[in-house]
């Protein structure tokens, strides 16, 4: 695997994007799948978050125990499949905050365009994990993270589900401080810039808008 780029090899998670894949999946069940991945993907994600110690007192005596590093931790969603993503990472970090970058992708020139942002304040103190389920060109994801700099959070993770070879290149090259973290990397993009052999519309597939 190239420099930066993590697996999420888990069988639970690849047992769920085969299911996820398979174009007869209801909407129901891709979003449901979906969220299942994020908070497989949230737990994976988070493993080496800097932590330190704190004195506490449980019912029984003083202990020292350790808490994750700085302010709470801020999901960016890409909008808008990247929401596909967000209830699943909640529900192992409950308390983080969410912040929005809104891409759409110009049909024509493929081109990132954004029409959304929104970010918690303290963004300094923040790590943030930017979500998307698809890593296809790498536009909107060079975009997106070229943005979140702006705001200087302490660190930045990409996560996604499916990714093409091209979309890592792309991203490792425009962002190599990056990490990238995948399900799967897949063949190659077609001609309108979908992943093969990927899953489809990741957005259409979520909100049922096919
Ligand atoms: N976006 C998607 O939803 N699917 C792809 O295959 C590529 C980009």
């Amino acid at each position: 695997m190239t420099a930066n780029v993590h697996l999420f090899d888990h069988p639970l998670v690849q047992h769920k994007l085969t299911l996820l894949r398979k174009k007869e999946t209801s909407t129901t069940s891709f979003r449901r799948l979906l969220n299942e991945i994020g908070s497989l993907m949230a737990y994976e994600v988070t493993r080496d978050m800097p932590m330190h110690e704190v004195e506490i007192e449980t019912p029984l005596e003083k202990m020292r125990s350790r808490l994750i590093d700085g302010k709470k931790l801020v999901f960016v969603p890409i909008l808008r499949a990247g929401m596909g993503l967000l209830d699943g990472f909640l529900s192992v970090v409950p308390g983080a905050r969410v912040g929005h970058i809104g891409l759409y992708r110009d049909p024509k020139t493929l081109v990132a365009v954004e029409y959304y942002f929104k970010m918690p304040s303290g963004m300094k103190e923040r790590d943030a994990i930017v979500l998307d389920p698809m890593l296809a060109t790498g536009h909107s994801a060079v975009a997106a993270v070229e943005r979140l700099k702006e705001a200087h959070p302490r660190s930045i993770r990409f996560v996604c589900l499916v990714s093409s070879p091209q979309g890592i290149a792309t991203l490792r090259q425009a962002h190599p401080d990056v990490p990238i973290y995948t399900a799967s990397v897949d063949r190659e993009l077609n001609d309108h810039a979908y992943i093969l052999p990927g899953l489809g519309d990741a957005g259409d597939r979520i909100f049922g808008t096919k």
